[in-house]
């Protein structure tokens, strides 16, 4: 189980949406193919291209320089970096900006960044003319294993995350894994928590290789000739590019990509959202807790949370509620956030628990006094 060693080809994954299917390229260097892409699937398409300012600055002139080989017209929207333009304010510059740049139907939106801007510039994209097509181009590990694929866009709204937005699938998704090097550490370790995410709630054995191999993931194939990262980008992508085909409005399965995400939503509100704790580090803190959840209530033996958490804190992921700093509510309020983020049904909530590693399920029948006691138990330690 060691991290392949060859890869210089692009990986291709399909996304099996019916007269909506798209695929994920995935690759080293892959960004210089985003124009010849974009020319084949819409021949004489303008585009423009969303970004961050700390994204413009790494990356625009490589992503402008792909669309002016293959003649492709583009402008630029450069957002503010951070959760904060996800906000009806940043939505509405950037359809703003879209409609003065004479974006029509059958012209293209480019997301080019994290989390952040794939969800807003792919909510403008959805809105404006009453939908754009778009790509794309995640800069992030989170954007480039989750959130750029699926068609989930959306807004912040001040009572809550995520709360505004719509299914707008993009058109392709092209994931340079290059674009990784500039990340910073903190945030490709948070984008990891996701990573890790697919081997524990579907796949153990990927788990298991990514116990073997997670630091020539972290590496990245410039440097070393491994190609860990491209390999687990690309199990990610499957992962949920099968979920998504099979469920893709998430009525059902779509569910178990929530794991870990009912405890740490909660965290992350009860942090304001702030860097004191990242999303992915959230997920991380949520999965060490449903995976202890699930064993006090006798789903698991206490071994395989111990596996997980040992896994996460190796990496550098928070495992424990006292590892955020500046502290967190208490119990009580905890609960008021879980209970205002999975709306509670006939008294109880619902939570992704597992029975095993890589066996997670939906459990809608969770009693909030258990959730209060186990959080209680675990804000003492
Ligand atoms: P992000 O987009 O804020 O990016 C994190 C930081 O990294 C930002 O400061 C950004 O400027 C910087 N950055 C991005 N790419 C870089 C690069 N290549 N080099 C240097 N710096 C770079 O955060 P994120 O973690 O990518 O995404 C989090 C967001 O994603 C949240 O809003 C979350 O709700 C959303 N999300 C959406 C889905 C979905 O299915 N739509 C899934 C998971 C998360
Ligand atoms: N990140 C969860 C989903 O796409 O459904």
């Amino acid at each position: 189980m060691t991290a392949p060693l060859r890869g210089s080809e692009p990986i291709l994954v399909p996304v099996a949406l019916g007269d909506r299917a798209y695929e994920i390229v995935i690759g080293r260097g892959v960004l210089a193919s985003l124009g010849k892409g974009i020319k084949a699937l819409r021949p004489g398409a303008r585009t423009a291209i969303v970004t961050d300012e700390t994204v413009a600055r790494h990356h625009l002139a490589a992503t402008e320089a792909a669309l002016a080989e293959a003649g492709i017209a583009t402008s630029r929207i450069v957002m503010p970096p951070g959760e904060g333009s996800k906000s009806y304010a940043g939505f509405e510059r950037v359809c703003e900006a879209i409609i003065a740049a004479r974006i029509e139907r059958g012209d293209l939106a480019i997301a080019l960044g994290g989390g952040v801007i794939g969800d807003l510039a792919g909510f403008a994209a959805a809105s404006v003319r009453r939908g754009l097509d778009f790509v794309q181009v995640p800069t992030t590990l989170l954007a480039q294993v989750d959130s750029s694929v699926g068609g989930k866009t959306g807004i912040n709204s001040p009572q809550g995350k995520n709360l505004v937005g719509a299914f707008h699938q993009p058109v392709l998704v092209i994931a340079d894994t290059a674009l990784l090097d500039t990340l910073p550490q903190r945030d490709f370790r948070a984008g990891y928590a996701e990573v890790a995410k697919y081997g524990l709630l579907g796949d153990a054995g990927f788990f298991a290789w990514l116990e073997a191999n997670w630091q020539d993931v972290f590496a990245g194939g410039g440097s070393s000739g491994s190609f860990a990262r491209e390999h687990a980008i690309a199990v990610c992508c499957r992962a949920k590019a099968g979920i998504v085909a099979r469920d893709e409005r998430e009525t059902g399965e779509r569910a178990l990509l929530n794991l870990g995400h009912t405890f740490g939503h909660a965290l992350e509100a009860g942090c304001g959202f702030s860097d004191r704790l990242l999303h992915g580090e959230g997920v991380a803190l949520g999965m060490a807790l449903a995976f202890e959840f699930s064993a006090r209530k006798g789903l698991i033996g206490e071994a395989d949370a111990a596996r997980v958490t040992a896994h996460l804190a190796a990496v550098g992921l928070p495992t424990r509620i006292d590892q955020i700093p500046g502290g967190v509510p208490g119990a009580d309020t905890l609960l008021d956030l879980i209970a205002q983020d999975k709306k509670v049904k006939r008294g109880k909530l619902t939570f992704i628990l597992v029975r095993g590693i890589g066996a997670a399920f939906v459990e809608n029948n969770v009693d909030p006094a258990e959730v209060r006691a186990f959080l209680e138990t675990r804000l003492k330690d």
